[in-house]
């Protein structure tokens, strides 16, 4: 009998709402305090990944196929007033290194393309000098060929891995399907916690689909229309207890990355693109994409083929010594 009642108790909806409510108020006390979004100006930290993140913004717009002669002039000038401030206020040099370099391939991109540079330019001297920043060879991007891509999809993992990259220059042959399933197929190998599987996922090939949910997301402009098909990993909410509110995005991330590497192995163009949105527009994407009301958005993958030749963001890597830690 008190076993009963301890069950019925356990699984009381209400309970469970609070004891959801008690959870999400302690973790927002965190979240508020450790959030990018808060305290930019104080911390410097925060500002310089924000600043990545728009300093990445320009280099994803040069690996865009279309894109426009002299884009993001005024997001440039923006972030070098930025990097004069982050270092003003001591930030770190090597970061301001890297940032400066990016931007200077992002100078060359555009003069190559025509585009009238100078102001920029000065801009970005006068950073320079002002505070002796050697300029590196980081960022940019990669001219690649299919041919040389297709030769490498069999070899071994150290050098396989090294060639996936997100594309945002796809070509126009038309998308074998059959290299999905064949994909999907080796990624039911796939780890999850307890071995639950919970991932779900969408699949869209028809035209109007594919278009409305690369709409939706919004963060593949510029080359959305180049995209065949679209793979929205979800989480199905109903295998997780109140307590593991993050595993549907661990187990759905680690499916992500694996679909990534199989379509890569096919010889499928890939890219990843957030589901990290504001709860309104989540709310709104599940609508209009009729999604189950139990699942919770990973991750969308824009899939397409391979141009002949393409381009690809390099986004620099820090070395793994930077974040391990060993016996500490
Ligand atoms: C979770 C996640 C979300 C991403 N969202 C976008 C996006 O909305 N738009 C975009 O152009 N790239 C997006 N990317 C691609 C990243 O910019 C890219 O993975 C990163 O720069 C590393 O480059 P690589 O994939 O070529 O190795 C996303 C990547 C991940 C992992």
């Amino acid at each position: 009998m008190k076993e009963k009642l301890k069950s019925a108790i356990k699984g009381n909806p209400f309970i469970v709402w609070l004891r959801i409510l008690f959870d999400k108020i302690g973790e927002s006390f965190s979240l508020t305090l450790y959030s990018g979004s808060t305290n930019q100006t104080k911390d410097i930290f925060k500002k310089q990944a924000e600043l990545q993140i728009r300093i990445h913004a320009l280099e994803k717009g040069m690996s865009i196929g279309t894109v426009k002669v002299g884009f993001g002039k005024e997001k440039a000038f923006a972030i070098i007033k930025d990097l004069v401030n982050l270092l003003k206020r001591g930030g770190a040099k090597q970061f301001v290194v890297e940032s400066v370099s990016v931007l200077q391939k992002y100078v060359e991109f555009n003069k190559n393309m025509g585009a009238d540079m100078t102001e920029v330019e000065r801009y970005l001297h006068k950073l320079c000098s002002c505070y002796d920043i050697q300029i590196m060879d980081v960022g940019g991007i990669y001219n690649l060929s299919l041919k040389e891509i297709s030769s490498k999809l069999k070899s071994p993992f150290d050098e396989f891995s090294q060639l996936r990259f997100s594309v945002r220059d796809f070509g126009t042959s038309p998308l074998n399907i059959e290299h999905v399933y064949a994909a999907l197929r080796l990624c039911e190998r796939t780890p999850s916690a307890c071995n639950r599987q919970s991932w779900r996922l969408h699949v869209y090939t028809e035209n109007k689909l594919v278009a409305k949910m690369f709409k939706l997301q919004g963060g593949s402009k510029g080359f959305n229309e180049q995209m065949q098909c679209a793979i929205l990993i979800c989480g199905d909410l109903r295998n997780y207890g109140f307590y593991e509110q993050n595993l549907p995005f661990v187990d759905g991330g680690i499916y992500a990355m694996n679909l990534l590497y199989a379509l890569h192995y096919y010889g499928v163009a890939t890219i990843p693109l957030t589901m990290g949105h504001k709860r309104r527009i989540t709310k709104k994407i599940k609508q209009e994409m009729h999604l189950p009301n139990h699942e919770v958005p990973v991750l969308l993958i824009g899939v397409g083929t391979f141009k002949d030749n393409y381009k690809v963001a390099v986004s620099h890597r820090y070395s793994y010594c930077e974040y391990v830690k060993l016996n500490q």
